[in-house]
C-alpha cells in the first residue's frame, strides 16, 4: 500500500510518499519560517496563504521523486488537527479532493500522533508499549501507548508547551524566531549552573507540567546582568537545563507508574540533544531505551502523516467526503486500531 501523507496545521508544508514495502519513497518540505520571522511568530493567514501557494506544486514534486503517478497512490492522509484552522483547511482540502478525483480512501490524520509514531520510520523502530513524551510548539505531553489509538493521557503541560517556552525565553534574549534551535545553540558555550531557573512542579506529586513561569527567571536576569553574549549563553544554558531537569524527572516518574522500559520522545523539541542524552542516561539507568526519530522527522513534516495515515488505512478506516478539520482534537478520541 502507497500512501501520499500532506501536513500543513502549521508552518511547514510537509509532503511524502510511504510504501508498506518499500518505506519512505519521497518526502519534500517547505519551510515558511522566513516568511514570519519579522513577526516574531507564525502569523496564520499568512501561514494559509502560503500553503495554498505549495502545496499541490510539492505534491507533484514528491510524485516525481517517488518515480509514481497518481495511479499509484492507494490512499491519501492529510493533517485534519490540532493546529491553525485555515492552515489546516488548505491541506484538508486539497487531500480530500485529490483522493475523490482519483477514487481512492482518504484518512483525517492527528497532527500528534503523526509525531508519536514518527520513530516508526526508522530502522530502529519501538515496539508496543510504551510511554511517549510528546514536546512541539503547541503540545508538552506524557501518554501511556498500548497500541494506534490506545493512549492514555499521563499528564499534559497546564500553560506553555516545552517549544514555546523555548521560543518565548528566546526572543526574550534578542533572537529570531524559532528561537528553540537558536537557544539550544547558544547553550552549548554556556554554564548550566550559572544561573539557579525553578524546575516547576516537581516538589509535588503528579505528571503535569508548567513551563510559563521560566521565562520571567529569564527576564529577571537580563533586567539584572544585561544582554551581554556571554550572559544569553549562562541563560540559555541554565534554562534548557531547567527544562531538560523537568522533563526527565516527570518522564522518571511515568516509568515507575507505568512499568514500560521504552520511552519515545517526539515532537520539534526532541530534536535537542541535551534532552536527547539525558533521557537515554535514564532509560539506561531502568535497563530500557530511548527511540527518536531523525532530526528532520521531529519537527513538522509530511512522512510522519503518511505513516500515521498508512496504519489507519491499512486497518479499513478512512474519511467520508467530508472536507473537515478539527483545532482542537485531544488525542484520546481517535479510534483504536
Ligand atoms: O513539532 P514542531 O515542529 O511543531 C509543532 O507541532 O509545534 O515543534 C516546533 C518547536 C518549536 O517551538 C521549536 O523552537 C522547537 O520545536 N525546537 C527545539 C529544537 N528544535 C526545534 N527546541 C529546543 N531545542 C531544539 N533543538
Ligand atoms: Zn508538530
Amino acid at each position: 500500500m502507497r500512501v501520499l501523507g500532506i501536513e500543513t496545521s502549521c508552518d511547514e508544508t510537509g509532503i511524502a510518499i510511504y510504501d508498506d514495502q518499500q518505506g519512505l519513497l519521497s518526502h519534500v518540505l517547505y519551510s515558511q519560517i522566513p516568511l514570519h520571522a519579522d513577526y516574531g511568530g507564525v502569523v496564520p493567514e499568512l501561514a494559509s496563504r502560503d500553503h495554498i501557494r505549495k502545496t499541490i506544486p510539492l505534491i507533484k514534486q514528491a510524485l516525481k521523486e517517488a518515480g509514481c503517478h497518481a495511479a499509484d497512490i492507494d490512499g491519501v492522509a492529510y493533517t485534519a488537527g490540532p493546529g491553525l484552522a485555515g492552515a489546516l483547511l488548505v491541506g484538508a482540502a486539497i487531500g480530500r479532493s485529490l483522493a475523490m478525483a482519483w477514487n481512492k480512501p482518504a484518512l483525517a490524520v492527528h497532527h500528534m500522533e503523526g509525531h508519536l509514531l514518527a520513530p516508526m520510520l526508522e530502522e530502529r523502530s519501538p515496539e508496543f508499549p510504551f510511554l511517549a513524551l510528546l514536546v512541539s510548539g503547541g503540545h508538552t505531553q506524557l501518554v501511556a501507548v498500548e497500541g494506534i489509538g490506545r493512549y492514555e493521557l499521563l499528564g499534559e503541560s497546564i500553560d506553555d508547551a516545552a517549544g514555546e517556552a523555548f521560543d518565548k525565553t528566546a526572543k526574550l534574549m534578542g533572537l529570531d524566531y524559532p528561537g528553540g534551535p537558536l537557544l539550544a545553540k547558544l547553550a552549548t558555550q554556556g554554564d548550566a549552573k550559572k544561573y539557579k531557573f525553578p524546575r516547576p512542579m516537581t516538589d509535588r506529586p503528579g505528571l503535569d507540567f508548567s513551563f510559563s513561569g521560566l521565562k520571567t527567571s529569564a527576564a529577571n536576569v537580563i533586567a539584572k546582568e544585561g544582554n551581554s553574549t556571554q550572559v544569553q549563553a549562562d541563560i540559555a544554558a541554565s534554562f534548557q537545563q531547567a527544562v531538560v531537569d523537568t522533563l526527565v524527572i516527570k518522564c522518571e516518574r511515568a516509568l515507575q507508574q507505568t512499568g514500560y522500559k521504552r520511552l519515545v520522545i517526539a515532537g520539534g523539541v526532541s530534536a535537542n540533544t541535551s534532552l536527547r542524552e539525558q533521557l537515554a542516561v535514564l532509560l539506561t539507568r531502568y535497563g530500557g531505551e530511548v527511540f527518536y526519530p531523525r532530526k528532520e522527522f521531529c519537527t513538522d513534516n509530511g512522512a510522519m502523516i503518511a505513516l500515521a495515515g498508512y496504519f489507519r488505512l491499512a486497518a479499513g478506516q478512512q474519511q467520508d467526503l467530508t472536507i473537515g478539520v478539527t483545532p482542537r482534537w485531544p488525542m484520546q478520541d481517535l479510534p483504536v486500531v
